[in-house]
């Protein structure tokens, strides 16, 4: 059976071949391609290209050739269907199931591509050269567009009386016809009729590059006609899913690592006329985590660059509280709000690409301050609205769906928050300061852990220098009373110890009846033996080796306890365990 063509052709657009080899191979950018060692043969020097552009690799030395599906399986030795599961599931869609329905869905498919091809084709050359569209010519000459951008975006005019549907009977059933969206039948005066007559119309392509809806503007002062109207949802065309110009924008995805979200067609076509072609739009609905996630496959930055009024605002930050959710540590998510009155279109036809780009690089704001700017205006000082003012804060934070971006989102409201609210931070400080000991946690932790040789050395090195210099701390015992160890027979030696040199006078390591094997341990590994020994009788050395030793061990403390805190706080989202974190940070920088 047979993966229909829509979707391998879904996968290929969603992965860039450098990002499916660099899985396996180490890949280094040269000119418009990407080299590497080739991973069919044992080579010194790389003779292996990929080429995003052009969607495949070749190896030179091998003269193996091909696209991500024959990487796949020639590198991981997998069948072609096996290789097409894991691409579709790096790609984050769902596995391919073959049955009745999506052969039928194929045929279906077949059908609906073909009118709207059709539709887009015949429309497009009206455009173009019927007289009967001059006064759609004369308006888009006047909205600045030429035929430049006519043609690149297929811009056509479907006329008055228009005939097309007649055209298409011969070919397609009336049902299936009446499914693409662009037809509706007339009850009353029984027959089809075009859903954009006398419309400018803007095809919406799939991310492969195939027409699947239609936007259609009128352009008279007819102020009974929506401005705009949209192709109804059909199994083919999902507003939520859909981006207009992805098709072309994630072209440069190789070249650009950040992408302009705009509102209308004709923010993305006057941007595109003035060289941004790094522009999608979402159409009059508002944002959703499925079009952000699509973006982030391409692009590390997404800038949403809306409208500026009011209306314009209000979908900004309904789009910020929604795309939030799918936030990634690796990727970005900012706003440009634009002067009063202004769309992306009029902006940059009246100052052009480098205005724009400069008042981009000036006025972005990242996602989290964007949101907290907004909520901070409709606070004041009193304390329930700022009450709901963190409350609000934290409830978009915890919408988070990564942990880590989760966790400094919180830290960075929290933070402002506190810089808002001073007095009741002295408070905290004292409070955690009395709490700062070693959690039973924690130790539970050292004691467990793997990674303990590190701290273990360090604790050797401590008893070491106690054991060979027991006279110096006969006298100044507090320097080593408040250590704290973390493994258990280190512990119970230096407890032993300072239980000896307080009752006993002059104490020898002999007289301490240490475990041998234990003794053995610490005088071979300790690892400051050596400057020790170097310098033999120099009390102040000693004593300053012992201090940088002790040092040493409250920052394995401290970073191990905030370590434990943050994943606690990954899942509480507690301020306790926040300001908690903070003050132990504070700590480490002291020390
Ligand atoms: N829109 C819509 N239906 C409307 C108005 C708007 O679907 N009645 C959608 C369209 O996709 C439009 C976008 O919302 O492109 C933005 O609307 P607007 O800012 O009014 O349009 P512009 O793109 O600025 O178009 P123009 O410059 O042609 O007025
Ligand atoms: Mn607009």
């Amino acid at each position: 059976m047979k993966y229909p063509k829509e979707y391998l052709d879904e996968i290929k657009t969603r992965l860039k071949v450098s990002a499916v080899v660099s899985r396996a191979v180490n890949l280094k950018k040269r000119g418009k391609e990407f080299v590497g060692l080739s991973p069919f043969k044992t080579e010194k020097t790389p003779s292996f290209t990929v080429n995003d552009d052009k969607e495949f690799y070749h190896c030179f030395a091998t003269s193996e050739h091909g696209n991500i599906f024959d990487f796949v399986m020639k590198t991981q030795n997998l069948k072609f269907g096996e290789a097409v599961k894991f691409l579709a599931n790096l790609a984050g869609m769902r596995p391919y199931t073959f049955s009745k329905q999506d052969e039928e869905r194929e045929k279906q498919w077949k059908e609906y591509s073909s009118i709207y091809n059709q539709y887009v084709q015949f429309y497009h050359e009206e455009i173009l050269k019927n007289e009967e569209a001059s006064l759609a010519r004369e308006y888009l000459k006047k909205r600045n567009l030429s035929k430049e951008e006519v043609t690149k975006f297929k811009i056509g005019y479907v006329k008055r009386q228009p005939s097309f549907y007649e055209r298409l009977k011969n070919q397609f059933s009336e049902k299936v016809l009446t499914e693409s969206g662009l037809f509706y039948f007339d009850e009353k005066n029984k027959f089809f009729v075009e859903r954009f007559r006398d419309r400018i119309i803007f095809p919406i392509n799939n991310i492969s590059g195939q027409p699947i809806g239609i936007g259609g503007r009128t352009f008279q002062d007819k102020n009974y006609l929506a401005k705009y109207i949209n192709s109804p949802e059909t199994s083919f065309f999902k507003k939520g899913s859909n981006l207009y110009n992805l098709d072309l924008a994630r072209k440069l995805s190789n070249k650009i690592d950040h992408v302009y979200l705009v509102e209308g067609y004709m923010d993305v076509i006057g941007l595109s006329k003035n060289r941004i072609e790094n522009v999608v739009a979402n159409l009059g609905t508002s944002l959703t985590e499925k079009q952000i996630l699509v973006l982030n496959q391409f692009f590390e930055d997404i800038i949403i660059c809306f409208d500026g009024d009011q209306s314009g605002y209000k979908a900004a930050l309904r789009a910020a509280e929604n795309s939030i959710k799918e936030l990634k540590p690796e990727k970005k998510i900012s706003f440009l709000l634009l002067p009063e009155k202004e769309d992306p279109d009029s902006f940059v036809n009246k100052n052009g690409k480098d205005a724009f780009t400069k008042f981009t690089k000036e006025n972005k704001v990242p996602i989290h301050k964007f949101i907290f700017n907004h909520y901070i205006k409709q606070t004041n000082d009193d304390p329930s609205s700022m009450a709901i003012f963190e409350k609000k804060l934290r409830t978009v934070a915890n919408t988070i769906k990564d942990n880590f971006i989760k966790k400094y989102i919180l830290e960075y409201f929290l933070e402002q928050i506190s810089l808002l609210t001073p007095y009741s931070n002295i408070g905290k400080k004292k409070f955690y300061h009395k709490k700062n000991k070693s959690l039973k946690t924690t130790q539970k932790y050292f004691n467990e852990s793997k990674s303990l040789s590190q701290i273990e050395l360090k604790e050797f090195s401590l008893l070491y220098i106690v054991l060979n210099k027991l006279s110096i701390f006969q006298e100044k015992m507090h320097l080593i009373e408040n250590v704290k160890f973390f493994t258990n027979e280190n512990k119970l030696v230096l407890e032993k110890v300072l239980q000896e040199l307080k009752t006993k006078e002059n104490l020898k390591l002999d007289d301490l009846l240490l475990d041998k094997q234990l003794i053995y341990k610490i005088f071979k590994f300790a690892s400051i033996k050596h400057i020790l020994n170097n310098n033999k009788n120099n009390e102040d050395k000693t004593l300053e080796l012992l201090e940088e030793i002790k040092r040493d061990l409250k920052n394995y403390e401290l970073e191990y306890r905030i370590e434990e805190l943050e994943s606690k706080f990954s899942k509480d989202l507690s301020e306790n365990t926040f300001n908690e974190i903070r003050e132990l940070k504070k700590l480490q920088n002291i020390n």
